[in-house]
């Protein structure tokens, strides 16, 4: 026995400075890492104790700015919160060369959501069907009765659906088409399933089970397409091996996965700045193909100059009002940065930068590898990892590069010597 134990009661009461006592007698922090924990930036700890439970600290991210977007003719700049090297730069070069062929054309549909509701023990699908259908004005009452807002706004929910699931209960569920505006749409989306949910059981006599949004959005999607110039980016044989690479991805499960990976970084972090819901974005990216029958969310092809088209569809639910967007100051700040007050102008300027992304990690795999500009920020990581500061930094990364040695050990070596010749 260690007579460690995880379960605390009560830790929920603490405060974050007794609950980061608990957890470094538990971990064996000392003092200093205890002291580093305490550390934050804009968030204060008051307020990240409001925002979940069981707080203790917050983490940081870098913020990188993308430059160079236009996007339908309007110029932008994209905040990005992300731990990898290379995204930001590698999507401002894209951004770059896009804007010399006119930039990104975007569009979005209108934003609708899907709540789900699941009726069990029911029997006939066909008289169920029958029998909800015909109450679907007062079930789409029932659900708009939860927000006055919306229905002010001539929004929420629209239309019902009924599906008959391939599970062993053989459920039926009920689809709430819900228009969500410039929300996320989740709690909306959430409280009218539960409220519509009594009025089903009585109807039908089904039991109901799920009451939730479906994370997938093929109702709300945003699509974005861009002219990349041959001449500038290595001539027509990196055209046809961008092409031949998206092919690839569409066909294969095990490329595809990393091909909207890619996608997902450039998406995922303007995300993250905005401080939406990027969990939500992944598990909708990912299991998109499954609607839309395409494995790749992008697709590229050869215009009559032999230039090359790239064009991304992406279903993406993201608000610009409700959940943390307003409440943490700097999410909203780099909101107003990207200078989007809805959640469709939000959506076309996600669908830009996937492609962006996409099309940047596609063409230096295409030409000269990915690892080549990749190492020469991992060696500025490194360098920054073994305490470099200033002008060591770049001088000790541009020496690993050259000497194609690029390791902690070697960064840790070279930083000895330049202080040794400097002192
Ligand atoms: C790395 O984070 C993303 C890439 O692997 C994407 C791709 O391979 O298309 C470079």
């Amino acid at each position: 026995m260690s007579g460690k134990t995880s379960e605390i009661s009560g830790f929920y009461k603490l405060t974050p400075e007794e609950r980061a006592q608990i957890v470094a007698r538990f971990a064996g922090l000392n003092e200093s890492d205890i002291a580093e924990i305490s550390k934050t930036g804009s968030l204060p700890l008051e307020l990240a104790d409001k925002l979940i439970e069981n707080v203790i600290s917050t983490v940081e991210l870098p913020v990188g700015i993308a430059v160079n977007f236009m996007i339908n003719g309007k110029d932008y700049l994209i905040p990005m919160a992300i731990e990898e090297a290379s995204v930001v730069a590698a999507c401002s070069n894209a951004a770059k060369i896009a804007r010399a062929s006119g930039g990104f054309q975007s569009t979005s549909s209108d934003p609708i959501m899907i709540g789900q509701v699941q009726l069990m023990g029911c029997g006939n699908f066909e008289k169920v069907k029958a029998v909800v259908e015909g109450h679907r004005d007062e079930i789409l009452d029932l659900a708009n009765s939860r927000s006055r807002t919306l229905s002010s706004m001539n929004a929420g929910a629209r239309d019902i659906v009924l599906r008959k699931i391939n599970d062993p209960e053989g459920s039926i569920v009920l689809h709430l088409k819900v228009d969500v505006r410039d929300a996320m749409g989740a709690n909306v989306v959430n409280s009218m399933c539960e409220a519509v949910a009594p009025f089903l059981e009585r109807i039908t006599g089904c039991r109901t089970n799920l009451r939730i949004l479906s994370n997938l959005t093929p109702d709300r999607v945003a699509r974005s397409r861009a002219k990349f110039r041959k001449d500038l980016i290595g001539g027509e044989e990196v055209v046809k091996r961008i092409i031949r690479s998206y092919e690839m991805a569409d066909a294969d499960p095990y490329r595809a996965a990393t091909h909207n990976k890619g996608i997902m970084n450039g998406v995922d972090a303007v995300i993250l700045a905005t401080m939406n819901d990027w969990r939500s974005a992944e598990a909708n990216a990912h299991t998109y193909h499954n609607l839309s029958g395409h494995l790749s969310l992008t697709r590229y092809s050869e215009d009559e100059n032999g230039d090359l088209v790239g064009e991304i569809e992406i279903p993406v639910a993201v608000g610009t009002v409700g959940g943390s967007t307003n409440t943490v100051k700097k999410a909203a700040i780099f909101r107003k940065i990207l200078g989007v007050n809805s959640s469709s102008k939000f959506a076309q300027v996600l669908a830009a930068v996937g492609l962006a992304q996409n099309f940047a990690a596609l063409r230096a795999l295409s030409a000269e590898g990915i690892q080549k500009g990749h190492m020469g920020l991992h060696a500025r990581s490194l360098a920054v990892s073994v305490g470099a500061k200033g002008s060591e930094i770049d001088h000790i990364s541009e020496i690993m590069v050259k000497e194609g040695n690029i390791s902690m050990a070697r960064a840790r070596d070279l930083l000895e010597s330049i202080r040794q010749s400097n002192s």
